[in-house]
């Protein structure tokens, strides 16, 4: 895990025009739900495109530690499933890494099964909170013992039968969603979530998939009542997971950036509960085009020609910021080289991600020369009107992926390199994502 690894530095520097056509792995959230709704399947389930990062193998080690039979066939995956109730009691602690995904989730599932488990992270999900997910799931009967402030390591005992439960989101989060959509899989009668502001739908279309009773109900102010009925049956599938968007992010604003550029990004998922970005982009006058636009595994997905665009700042609508949650670090970036102000707000929860991506970022774009002013729940960025950025700093990506290749991105369009001082975290999301980057031309050392 990212924790255990030497630290990896690196440096990106100032590239010649990014050209070619490349794929990024699979979707994160999507492989994450894939495994775990396999393995609570009765039967065989395969598949395709799965995302082989750390992240993906702890939920897959977990899965294993309470049951499930996870293989190889060629480049497929299968899954031999326990069935909803079947999960095994796991005889050492689960091994979350760097994941809060595979964490919130399995903390659902392990809620409505008769299973005591302790769960452990590296330094960086020890610091994340889980009292979002404890205090649903306790209602619904689980015991927890956590590290003071709900944080892991932590204990939890599930309980059967649990007691459906009613909850608002006090906070827009798929991972406190779908924790208590798939404790509610193994609880008798019907679990309700009510959503305010709509996060990814993937538990939702992905339980339906699986044979799992459903129901959302939309109001006309937007907010989303989800139910599912417990003591549910799911069914083995064939899955095909897409391209991740929050992946392709970066070589999309690298392309973006970088004079002369012109790359296609093909087989990107284009759920618009995650497409935030590219919508904002286009805002800011991005020559982003879809192709070959297509359904794959019950998901919008198209290719994206992206050609270098002059980019404007704009005030981002608060709105999409769920659309877009993990893609703000790379947007910072994109807004330092457009022209003007762009006024981004209303990102409480990025303080809460793998790092505080609100002050890690504002830190480093300082450092190598842009002008940043940062706000309680947002970014300000006077962009450069195009102009490189100075470059020439190390920063940290204090184990955060998403910093670490969002600055990535930074040092192509820098005078003198950025040195990121550690890119093993990559791993966790975008295996291959350097020499992807050196593929279009970008230039590594
Ligand atoms: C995810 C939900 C989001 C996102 C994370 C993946 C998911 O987290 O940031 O990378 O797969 O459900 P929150 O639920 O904390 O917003």
């Amino acid at each position: 895990m990212s924790q255990a690894a030497p630290p990896a530095p690196l440096a990106f520097a100032a590239a010649r025009p990014l050209s070619g056509a490349v794929t990024v792995p699979g979707d994160k959230s999507i492989s994450h739900r894939s495994l775990m709704l396999s393995a609570l399947a009765v039967g065989t389930s395969r598949i395709e495109g799965l995302l082989e990062g750390e992240d993906v193998h702890a939920t897959a080690a977990a899965m294993r530690a309470m049951g499930a039979t996870i293989g190889r066939d060629g480049d497929a995956w299968t899954v031999d499933g326990v069935g909803v109730g079947g999960l095994l009691q796991p005889d050492r602690a689960l091994e979350m890494g760097n994941s809060g995904t595979s964490t919130r989730l399995l903390l659902g599932l392990v809620a409505s099964h008769a299973i005591t488990a302790t769960f452990t992270g590296d330094a960086s999900l020890s610091k994340r909170p889980m009292n979002r997910v404890i205090e649903p799931l306790s209602a619904m009967g689980a015991e927890f013992t956590p590290s003071p402030g709900g944080r892991l390591p932590l204990m939890v005992r599930g309980i059967v039968p649990a007691v459906p439960i009613e909850y608002r989101l006090p906070v827009a989060s798929a991972q406190v969603k779908s924790a208590i959509l798939l404790a509610g899989l193994n609880t008798p009668g019907i679990t309700r979530v009510i959503e305010p502001v709509p996060t990814r739908d993937h538990s939702e279309r992905m339980l339906r998939g699986f044979g799992a009773t459903l129901d959302v109900e939309e109001l006309p102010d937007g907010t989303r009542i989800i139910e599912i009925t417990g003591e549910a049956e799911l069914k083995p599938q064939h899955i095909v997971v897409p391209g991740d968007p929050s992946s392709a992010a970066f070589p999309v604003v690298a392309a973006l950036l970088v004079p002369g550029s012109d790359v296609v990004v093909g087989n990107v998922g284009l759920n618009p509960t995650r497409a935030g970005l590219y919508t904002v982009l286009r805002m800011m006058g991005a020559d982003i085009t879809l192709e070959d636009e297509r359904v794959v595994g019950g998901e919008p997905v198209a290719d994206l020609r992206v050609r270098h665009s002059g980019l404007t700042g704009i005030e981002v609508p608060s709105e999409v910021v769920p659309s877009m949650v993990d893609e703000f670090p790379v947007l910072f970036v994109a807004a330092a080289l457009a022209s003007g102000r762009t006024v981004m707000r209303g990102l409480d929860e990025l303080r809460v991600k793998e790092s505080d991506r609100i002050a890690v970022m504002a830190e480093g774009l300082r450092a190598i020369g842009a002008r940043v002013e940062e706000l309680e729940d947002g970014l300000i960025v006077d962009g450069t009107g195009g102009a490189p950025l100075a470059g020439g700093a190390t920063v940290a990506a204090h184990l955060d992926h998403r910093i670490a290749m969002s600055f990535a991105v930074a040092g192509l369009v820098s005078r003198a390199a950025v040195t990121i001082d550690d890119m093993a975290p990559v791993a966790t999301s975008f295996p291959g994502f350097v020499e992807l980057m050196t593929g279009l031309g970008a230039e590594v050392r």
